[in-house]
Parts: C-alpha cells; structure tokens; sequence
C-alpha cells in the first residue's frame, strides 16, 4: 500500500511515501528548486519521492495533506468576520487545495481519472503529532505540538499509544509560542523567514534581563496552556500576514509586533544596525521565557500521562537549547524529534495518519537516520566531475577505494582543511548530517572565523555543531542521551571546551549529531579515522551551502566548492583537491 503525503502551498513546501508502513523517500521542494523554505506545490519532490518507490501516481492509494478546512470552524468563520483582508487570502489557499488532484494531474499530464487515491486531510497539528510519534522507537509516548500557526491552532498534545494517538488538547490562535518567539525574532532586527534560530544563537551572548518583561509577554496560569500578552502583538487584529503561495519565492512574513512591544523593551533594532548588548539580553530573555513555558507545558503533560518517553514536533521542537535541558527540567526520561520538525515534517506526519490512525494498520518502523532524499550513482558522479570545472581549475581528482579516501579525508581535516563531504542518499530536514556536509577540525579555534570567512559568510554569533561518534558522547558532553538528528544542544564537559574550541558555543554547550556505526557507516568510519590521527573523536559538522538551500546534486556540490574556498571534496568515491600551495578560485 503506497500512502502520498504532500505539504503544499504552505511553507517547507515537502512530500514523502510510505509504502506498507515504511518510509520508502522524504524531500523537501527547496532541494529542487533551490528557493530557500520553497511553498506552493512540491512537483519535483513528488516526483522524486515516486520515482524512489519505483511507481506512478497511478500506483498511489491514498494521497494525504496537512491541512484540514474543517477544522476549528468557528475560530476561523469569528476571524474572518473581523479580519476581511487576511479571510480572503485564506480562502485563496483554501481555494488551491480544493484544487490539489488537478495540480497533480497538471504536473504529471495525466487524466485525473487515473488518480484513484482517495485525498485525505489531516490537520496540521495532528499532521505534526504523527510525524513525531509514529516514527519514533517509542510504543508510547507524549506527543507535543507546538509552531506559529496551522489550522488556525499553535500548540496540541496526546497520549501516543501503539498505532493510536489521543489528543488531549490543544491552544487556538492568537496564542502561539511561534508568533511569539517569531515577533520578537522580527523585534531583534532579524526579519527573513526562519530567522528564528540565528536568535536563539544570540541568546547565548545575553542575559535574560528582561525576564519579568517577558513573562508579561507570555503569560501562563500553572496549566498545561499559556496566553500571549496580545497588546504586545498585531496578528489577532489584523491576521498573520504570510506570503507564501509562490513555489518560486522564500515566503515572507509581516510585522506582528505592536508598539507596546518598543514602549516597554526600547525602539525595535534596524536590520542593518549593530546588534547590542540590549538585544543579546533581549534575545536571552525571549529564549528563557520559552524555556519556563515549555517546560511547565512539558511537567504539566507528563503529569497527565504519566509517559516516560516524550515526541516533539513543530517549529518549536527544533529549540534544540530547550530540547537539551528537557532531561534536567522534566520528568522525561527520553525524547524523540524527527529531523524535519517543522513544516516539511508534516509530508510524513499526514502519511503516517493515515496509515494508523485512519487505516488501523501496525507500527513497524522507526526512523533511525535521516537520509530520505536523492542520491545519485557513481555513473552520474563520475558525469558531474567530467563536465564540470574542475579539471581546467587544475584540481587534483582521484578515485579511491573507501579506506584509502576516508584516510585522506581525515588527514587534510586534521592538517586544517575544509572539506566538502557528499555522500549517498541526502538528509531530509534542515540540518546536513554526514551526506551533504561541510567537515572541518574542531580543535582549531580559529576554524569558525576560518568557515565564516571563507564558505558560510553567516554571523558570527552563530555556532556551529559538531558531529560526535556516539560511544564518545559522554567522554565529552554532559548527557549522552542520543542526538542523531541535531535536536539537543548539551553542555559540553568544562575539561573538553578546549579540546574542541570551534563547535562550542559561547556558553559551553554543543548542538551535537551523534553518530552511529549502523545509521551513517562511511562518516562514522570518517570520524573514527579523524580520531585515530587526532584523539579526539568529533569532527565540526555544518551544512553543505552558502546561503542557499543545502546542496542536492554533486553539480550543486561542485559549484559551491568552487565558489568558495573550500580545500577539498569528497563526492562519493571521488576525492577533489586543490593543488598544494595553490590559491584556490574566488568567483563570487
Ligand atoms: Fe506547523
């Protein structure tokens, strides 16, 4: 039984397949089109995701989206009477999902008709809960769901539970922990979509010092819910204004702070001023008081279900600061948060729905790595390297046997090189994992400036993570808890910091990966070879690009380390090197 999951015209625009139960491929629309959280409709994805399976739309049985115009009526009818403008927008996207068989049919020219699948909608939320909890090793959990906004709600919980989730409850708009730490993110000065997560690198640097300002800002009550101080904010009066139907454009978000939010913290920061210490105080206060209402949440749900094991989905869940204090402030015992925790998460999530909640079918599958998407043959590697610009470049290329390339990829990380690692199948969700991967050696403090400099060009307040061989977590971070997916920063060991300068963030901690033998065998053998030179088994891991969405092809891959200044690259089999003593090409 082939199930389609499609999240379309929304943000992190996504689709997935499972087949009798199991994740066969999951891809975001971004890798293809290369537009940053690409919305609109996922063609190329969907039809990677087909092609992966080996079958046709025709083949497909049930076609499931997250999004359910049924849901909270009331809600959206009360608003849209008093929010015309942002009524017609919604009913615009509506309108386009009502459309989503001739969309399909459109994009893969065939008769309607052929398309047999039954189209179900899910709803956002508990779209989220499934792509959490039913690709998780637990038999049963708590499930939390907490973003911006989807089907007019921010937040849902349940009681996961063999093949069944029970929703236990949920928060409406205006409430919303998204908007909240999105509003404040768009106070700080930093407006892109997705900007939230270079502020909770911020935070790092500041002191909460406008705590009590902030509790004002979010309030809570002891119970598992919390209300936003709304003459803070906009978006109740004139609705979330979110662009984000053209596939071809990064979606945009208006201004959702009100004045009051000026009045009481000081004047919003320009985007092009220089960031202050104000506004590291600032983003620390936003980031504590997101902490103290996750984890009331959090006590409050496990007081409800008494579970030890604990899912999390949506925008929030990747706070992976929060994420890595949940062992500390919580009665959890464990946590499972799927790669892509946002958005694109919920191709799988309205897959799985259907598959136990809607068909009653057995769980038999746990995600234990997350390397879903395309992948490309030797063949086509070989192709890539042979029409491309690196021979004339005067670049050293050869083809290795795995032990031979792994060696030499370990010593020029060891000897300060950046290295560009494109391997196998790439990761699905934001954070590059060992297959579209930059690799550089974390025991050189200079290596951030270095990366900053000369690859990632991104702001310096923002760390970068390293990737760790999992039987070596605890000799370096204070929990061991696995991190497979970049879900938790922990505090690295005081008597570590040293060792490993370049991955460790301002304030002692790392948002690790956790590497297995078993999940990633080639860049775990690459990190094992990197320890064996060095002693120190970790390597510093960031994404595969340069402002711009992590890389999908080894085209993609050539052309970013050329255009940077990138020291080498590993493309499957084949390794790329410039020349010693050459100063590579700049075009920028
Ligand atoms: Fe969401």
């Amino acid at each position: 039984m082939h199930i389609l999951g499609i999240n379309a015209y929304h943000g992190n625009a996504s689709a997935a397949l499972v087949s009798d139960g199991r994740l066969v491929a999951a891809v975001e629309e971004e890798r293809f089109n290369r537009v940053k959280y690409a919305a609109g409709f996922p063609a190329a994805a969907i039809r990677y995701c087909l092609d992966a399976g080996g079958i046709t739309l025709a083949d497909v049985d049930h076609i499931s989206i997250p999004r359910n115009p049924w849901a909270r009526l009331g809600t959206k009818l009360w608003y849209a009477m008093r929010m015309p403008r942002f009524a017609r927008e919604r009913a615009k996207v509506l309108a386009r999902f009502a459309g989503i068989a001739e969309a399909l049919s459109e994009a893969f020219e065939i008769d309607p008709k052929q398309i047999r699948a039954p189209l179900h909608r899910v709803e956002h939320h508990q779209a989220h809960l499934a792509s959490a909890f039913f690709v998780s090793p637990f038999e049963q959990a708590a499930v939390l769901s907490a973003d911006g906004l989807g089907d007019f709600a921010s937040t849902m919980w349940a009681a996961g539970q063999g093949n069944r989730m029970h929703v236990a409850g949920s928060i409406a708009f205006p409430h919303s922990l998204g908007m909240y730490y999105t509003g404040v993110t768009q106070y700080l000065g930093f407006r892109k979509f997705g900007d939230e997560y270079k502020v909770m690198g911020l935070a790092a640097y500041g002191q909460p010092a406008y705590l009590d300002e902030f509790r004002r800002i979010v309030r809570t009550n002891g119970g598992i819910g919390f209300r936003l101080g709304l003459e803070y904010f906009t978006h109740h009066r004139t609705g979330p204004e979110m662009t984000w139907r053209d596939a071809g454009k990064t979606p945009e978000l208006g201004p959702m702070c009100s004045g009051e939010m000026a009045r009481r913290l000081g004047p919003a920061r320009d985007s092009s001023a220089p960031v202050e210490q104000k506004h590291r105080d600032a983003a620390a206060s936003l980031q504590a008081r997101l902490e103290e209402v996750l984890f009331g949440m959090l006590r409050g749900l496990h007081a409800r279900t008494g579970q030890k094991s604990l899912c999390l989905a949506g925008g929030v869940a990747f706070n992976c600061v929060a994420n890595g204090k949940i062992f500390d402030q919580t009665p959890f015992e464990q946590i499972f948060v799927q790669p892509a925790a946002g958005d694109a998460g919920l191709a799988i999530g309205a897959a799985y729905f259907v598959y136990h909640q809607i068909l009653g079918r057995p769980r038999q599958f746990v995600m234990e790595h997350s390397y879903w998407g395309p992948q490309y043959s030797r063949e086509k590697v070989r192709a890539a390297v042979d029409s491309s610009r690196l021979r004339d470049a005067g670049m050293e290329i050869a083809e290795l046997p795995e032990e031979e390339l792994i060696a030499v990829a370990a010593r020029e990380i060891a000897a300060g090189k950046i290295l560009g690692w494109f391997q196998g199948r790439a990761e699905w969700g934001p954070r590059a994992l060992g297959n579209r991967s930059i690799v550089a050696d974390p025991r050189r403090a200079d290596m951030k400036d270095t990366l900053n400099a000369r690859i990632k060009h991104r702001e310096m307040f923002r760390p970068f993570a390293p990737s760790v061989l999992a039987e070596a977590t605890p000799e370096y971070f204070e929990k061991s808890f696995p991190s497979p997916f970049m879900t938790q920063a922990y505090a690295v060991r005081p008597e570590k910091r040293e060792a490993i300068p370049a991955p460790t963030h301002v304030d002692g901690t790392g948002r690790l990966q956790t590497v297995t033998r078993e999940a990633n065998p080639r860049y775990w053998k690459l990190i094992r070879e990197f320890g064996n030179l060095t002693g120190v088994p970790l390597v510093l891991n960031t994404s595969f690009n340069d402002n711009e969405p992590i890389v999908c092809r080894p085209e993609e891959a050539i052309d970013c380390f050329l255009r940077t200044k990138m020291d080498a690259l590993a493309l499957g089999d084949i390794l790329v090197r410039k020349p010693s003593g050459a100063t590579p090409e700049v075009r920028r």
